[in-house]
């Protein structure tokens, strides 16, 4: 579905990805974990095309994207949730899901209004405080905002940047259930990750990356037991 192909990217004289290549099966979690500084942020920003690569090619359901205008990707269905969230502090739950369907036709306008419901259905917290505005919420509840606002242009892929980054476990956790929800109700998901054990729990496969090169990949299964990652990245 995603398949990128030996992408290099730069800011000025920073080598950030190093001739990086991964690629992500329809109905996939594919989990990209690193710590700090990897390249992580990078690589999301490069295939949503935010960020450009030298060299290379990126292509989503068979289109070469590494060209393209962000927002033509994602009216393909490639949706971003962005590292911190970065919801729309002054606007409403209401508001900011909207806005997440600003890609879609006027003429659609039912169809977005029944969307918003099954975002509020699936996660009732956002429903309850539709009217409240966003930067009240807690960090949690502006994770949950995020997802539903990606959610909202019917994304056929989800990029997820660091979702656990600043929550409580128990929140990490709840979180995590959601993004499994959102994959078993047909939504890929590629999942960028400094919490490798959390990330390598819920995806298929996952990549190591280690200042802008994939070191290690393969089954998330396999990797959880892989002694290289469990040393450097599992604390174990
Ligand atoms: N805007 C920028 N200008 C210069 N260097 C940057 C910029 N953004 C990131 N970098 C550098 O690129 C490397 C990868 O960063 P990033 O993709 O944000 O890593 P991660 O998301 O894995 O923490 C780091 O060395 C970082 O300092
Ligand atoms: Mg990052």
């Amino acid at each position: 579905m995603l398949s990128v192909n030996d992408i290099n990217v730069y800011y000025g004289a920073i080598h950030a990805l190093k001739g990086l290549s991964f690629h992500v099966e329809e109905g996939e979690i594919v989990s990209l974990i690193g710590a700090n500084g990897a390249g992580k942020t990078t690589a999301m920003h490069t295939v949503s095309g935010l960020l450009r690569s030298k060299t290379g090619d990126i292509t989503f359901m068979g289109e070469s994207i590494e060209k393209m205008e962000p927002h033509r990707i994602v009216r393909l269905g490639l949706a971003q949730v962005p590292e911190g969230r970065r919801v729309f502090s002054n606007l409403t739950v209401q508001e900011n899901l909207q806005m997440g369907a600003y890609i879609r036709p006027a003429t659609q306008s039912r169809e977005v209004d029944r969307d918003l419901e099954l975002v509020f259905k699936r996660f009732p917290r956002l429903k309850e405080r539709r009217r409240q505005q966003a930067g009240t919420l807690s960090g949690g509840e502006q994770q949950m905002l995020a997802i539903g606002r990606a959610l909202m242009s019917r994304p056929k892929m989800m990029l997820l940047d660091e979702p656990s980054m600043g929550l409580s476990p128990i929140l990490v956790q709840e979180i995590f259930s959601c993004i499994r929800e959102v994959n078993e109700s047909g939504t890929t998901i590629l999942l960028v990750e400094q919490n490798a054990k959390m990330a390598l729990s819920i995806s298929n496969r996952a990549y190591v990356l280690e200042t802008g090169s994939i070191i290690l990949k393969g089954k998330s299964s396999e990797l959880l037991d892989n002694e290289q990652v469990r040393r450097a990245y599992l604390g174990a």
